[in-house]
């Protein structure tokens, strides 16, 4: 089978950021004829609809990214109960203009660490809903609530022992998700 390509969006721009660590180690469990590559959205604009007509050339980039690949994966954490501005700014970019969304029919899967022991469940209810309107199937089950806590990464970067077994099964599913809407 060909290889599949995902486009990763990771809703924090920190340095250190839990979640992209995470985007990171849970690509390297998926089979090998996935591959991910994180979108950058630390340089886009901020959302203007003014400039719909003649998007930067960031937004492009971001844009191409999304379309050429055949699934994504969100990789947030929550900000306030809600998902982060810019992620919500990347979104609104690459869904206009009206009628040219990027993400329209891209299986998409969502998961997140934050701090809080609810781990990101307020912010991916809000993405869910969001990714609807955009006609972007999520995959519903298994949901992947992640606390960060100590141990959940080794020191290598890989996902710890208490978390892997739990987090392979997301991706087993995640991956028969896109097959399925690949297809
Ligand atoms: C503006 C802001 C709002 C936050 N709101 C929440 C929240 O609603 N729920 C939560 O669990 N953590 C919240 N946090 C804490 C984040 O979980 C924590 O900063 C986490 O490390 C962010 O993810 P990152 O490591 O990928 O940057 C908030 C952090 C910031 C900066």
């Amino acid at each position: 089978m060909s290889a599949i390509s995902i486009a990763v969006i990771v809703g924090s721009l920190r340095r250190d950021s839990f979640n992209a660590k995470l985007a990171q180690a849970i690509a390297k469990l998926a089979p090998a004829d996935f591959t991910f590559k994180q979108a950058q959205i630390s340089d886009l604009p901020l959302y203007n609809q003014d400039d719909d007509a003649n998007q930067a050339p960031q937004v492009k980039r971001l844009k191409a990214e999304i379309a050429a690949a055949q699934g994504l994966l969100f990789v947030t954490p929550e900000y306030n109960r809600s998902i982060p501005g810019v992620l919500k700014n990347a979104i609104d970019h690459a869904s206009r203009p009206y009628g040219q969304s990027a993400f329209a029919g891209k299986p998409a899967g969502v998961i997140g660490v934050s701090v809080g022991a609810i781990g990101t469940a307020a912010a991916q209810q809000h993405l869910r809903n969001i990714l609807a309107y955009l006609d972007a199937p999520t995959l519903g089950q298994p949901e992947a609530f992640i606390q960060a806590k100590e141990g959940l990464f080794e020191p290598d970067g890989s996902i710890g022992a208490a978390s892997k077994q739990f987090l392979k099964g997301w991706m087993d599913r995640y991956v028969a998700w896109v097959k399925k809407h690949t297809a």
